[in-house]
């Protein structure tokens, strides 16, 4: 366990890659164990929950190996051929790890133990569970739904035809993973488009899916059962969620232009760039197709002066990781800034709606919460800071405070900073290497 402390910083600068997107990361290696031959990773996060992800997919019989500082390789076992694992499966911090990797495992005739730590152990399951067992997975979990779970695959899954009833990535993946191990055409119909990283990889790997449009702007995604997957070279571009640091840490400091090279250009990752162009931010974004896989974007972002606005909720599936960034923007800036449709926010690594709120109030902003939204009152370039931040386990929460800390008058203390190894390990020496003031309190004088 570490803390960090973020002091007053101007004039940040240069040209960096954050590391790889945590989802495109986790997704490669599970598909890579499904698919026949050697998938080769480059690019991948080497972060605490993509790691779990590699523990978890080598229990399940899938040999995976670290190639070089670059490239990560994996042999898979084909659809429905992984083993029963011996030990549990410990998830660390990460619902994407675990929600996927059930849907992993519903899709094979064996059973799996997953345990996860005390935050990922309160998020809500049936969400997942619930699809699963339609399929005739079962699972025995405790009363409220949370991990520790065992789930049992049966011999023969069944396809379904699913409306997601929360808009919720992560259920939808874990739906596909385990319609590869049913026998015919699993559709879901996803009424709000959220992140499509795993439609694409299985299309990389030769997956029969196809993609319609539902209602007004929702998909209908369908998928054969019982392919073969083909091994494939993966590149994974970097992490939009992680890049959202330095650039709201440029935005907010004087005298700042830094460039973020190769971040992953996904439209449907891509709200909060969108938010902050509508607040004033001078970024530029270059974003070029990619015929093989994930589009690529090139950032470059400017000290700006942002003006807060109405952040409608429709967004939230395409920037859901990215209220807490964008509530420090929304501190810097001239006016009100609204978010709505937040509830997804109680049920990440913490409340984050909560955390955000109370940390904002701390460091001398107005705030206003409600059951699933924010007012942020904006103090038009000027926040007070001093205040020490509870991470509670939550990666983002220690992040964002720490950028606001870079902007504010006195600076901000995480209580502990060691949760940022689960998105983002590198964070400290990216961060000052492009010059912000970062400090291990005892340690750094
Ligand atoms: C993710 C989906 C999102 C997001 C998470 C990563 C994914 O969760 O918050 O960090 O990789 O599928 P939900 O599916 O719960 O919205």
């Amino acid at each position: 366990m570490f803390n960090l402390k973020a002091h007053n910083s101007s004039s940040l600068n240069g040209s960096i890659k954050v590391p790889g997107d945590k989802s495109i990361s986790h997704r490669s290696v599970i598909l890579g164990g499904l698919a026949v031959g050697e998938t080769i990773v480059n690019g991948l996060l080497e972060s605490e929950d993509v790691l779990h992800t590699i523990a978890a997919m080598r229990e399940f019989g899938v040999i995976i190996k670290k190639l070089d500082e670059q490239q990560w390789s994996i042999h898979g076992r084909g659809v429905g051929g992984l083993d029963e694992p011996k030990n549990a499966l410990y998830l660390g911090n990460s619902g994407t790890g675990v929600r996927l990797l059930l849907g992993l495992a519903a899709g094979n005739p064996i059973n799996a133990f997953f345990i996860g730590d005390n935050s990922l152990s309160r998020r809500p399951m049936r969400r997942v569970t619930t699809p699963l067992e339609i399929m005739g997975a079962r699972f025995v979990d405790r009363s409220d739904g949370c991990l520790p779970i065992v789930c049992s695959g049966p011999k023969h899954l069944l396809p379904i035809q699913y409306e997601l009833p929360v808009a919720s990535a992560q259920v939808k993946s874990a739906i596909l993973l385990a319609a590869l191990g049913a026998a015919g055409k699993t559709t879901i119909l996803e009424p709000e488009p959220t992140r499509d990283h795993t439609e694409i990889m299985l299309k990389q790997f030769g997956a029969q899916i196809n993609i319609k449009p539902f209602n007004k702007g929702g998909r209908e995604i369908s998928i054969i059962g019982q392919p073969e997957l083909q091994a494939k070279t993966i590149h994974v571009p970097a992490d939009p969620s992680s890049a959202a640091f330095p650039a709201v840490a440029a935005l907010i400091t004087k005298g700042s232009h830094i460039k973020l090279r190769n971040v992953c250009g996904n439209s449907l990752r891509f709200g909060l760039f969108e938010i902050l162009i509508k607040m004033g931010a001078n970024i530029k974004i270059d974003c070029c197709d990619n015929p093989e896989g994930e589009k690529i974007a090139h950032l470059e972002v400017k000290s700006s002066s942002l003006k807060g606005i109405k952040v409608p909720a429709e967004i939230a599936p395409r920037m859901i990781d990215e209220y807490p960034i964008l509530a420090v923007a929304a501190a810097f800036a001239e006016g009100t800034t609204i978010m709505l449709g937040l509830k997804e926010l109680r049920v990440k690594e913490s409340d984050r709606l909560r955390a955000i709120a109370k940390g904002l109030a701390a460091c001398g902003v107005k705030v206003e919460e409600t059951i699933d939204s924010l007012t942020v009152h904006g103090r038009g370039g000027s926040v007070k800071g001093g205040a020490l931040i509870e991470a509670n386990m939550d990666h983002r929460i220690a992040m964002s405070f720490l950028v606001l800390g870079m902007a504010s008058e006195k600076p901000i203390e995480i209580d502990d900073s060691t949760t940022i190894q689960t998105s983002f390990p590198n964070f400290y020496e990216l961060m000052l290497q492009i010059g912000c003031k970062l400090t291990i309190p005892g340690a750094i004088k």
